[in-house]
Order: C-alpha cells, then structure tokens, then sequence
C-alpha cells in the first residue's frame, strides 16, 4: 500500500496509508488529518489547499487552469500549493510529502 506523509499545523508529521485512486483530500479524511475540502472535491473552494514539498511537486500533474483560478484564492498561497482533492494517488506519488498551509 502506498503511504504519504501529512506535515501538520503544529510540526508534527503523520504518515499515512495512502490508496491509489483517492485524492489527497480524501486520504487526510481518512486520517482525521485537518484538512478543509468544503465543496468535496468539486474545485469551487480552496479549503483543501496543500503545499507539496519541491522534492514533490514536479512529480504531479501540471494543475488545470480551474485548479489555477480557485488557487489564486487560497490564503498563504506558495510556489507549490495545490489543491488536495485535484491530487489522486499513483503508485508514481508513492512517498508523497505535503504541508498544511497557514492559517493566519
Ligand atoms: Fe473544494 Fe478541493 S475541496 S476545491
């Protein structure tokens, strides 16, 4: 099985199993990780903003230009944010490292 590793608020790391198939949304969901995703999945909010380690990062799919846009709203927006219900697991993503982003 899959793992990834969740860096919480307070520094504390969680490393979880990680299905293939389920976004990284659904993963923290899974886990009791405190991770938003208010519209479910749907790209119209940007509570399930990630910020993916750099080591990561170019290992994902390039964002579409929705995930763009609903970003651009995202608070503490970083170089790597994503949305976490836009990224789905693969065996490729094994080892995947993201971080809470701020929250004020
Ligand atoms: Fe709303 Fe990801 S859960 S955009």
């Amino acid at each position: 099985m899959p793992k990834m590793s969740f860096f919480e608020r307070d520094g504390s790391v969680r490393e979880v199993e990680a299905p293939l198939g389920l976004s990284v949304l659904e993963i923290a969901h899974r886990h009791g990780v405190d991770l938003e995703g208010a519209c479910e999945g749907s790209l119209a909010c940007a509570t399930c903003h990630v910020v993916v380690d750099p080591a990561w990062a170019e290992k994902l799919q390039p964002p579409t230009e929705d995930e763009e846009d609903m970003l651009d709203l995202a608070f503490a927006l970083e170089k790597t944010s994503r949305l976490g219900c836009q990224i789905v697991m693969t065996e490729a993503l094994d080892g995947l490292v993201v971080r809470l982003p701020r929250t004020g």
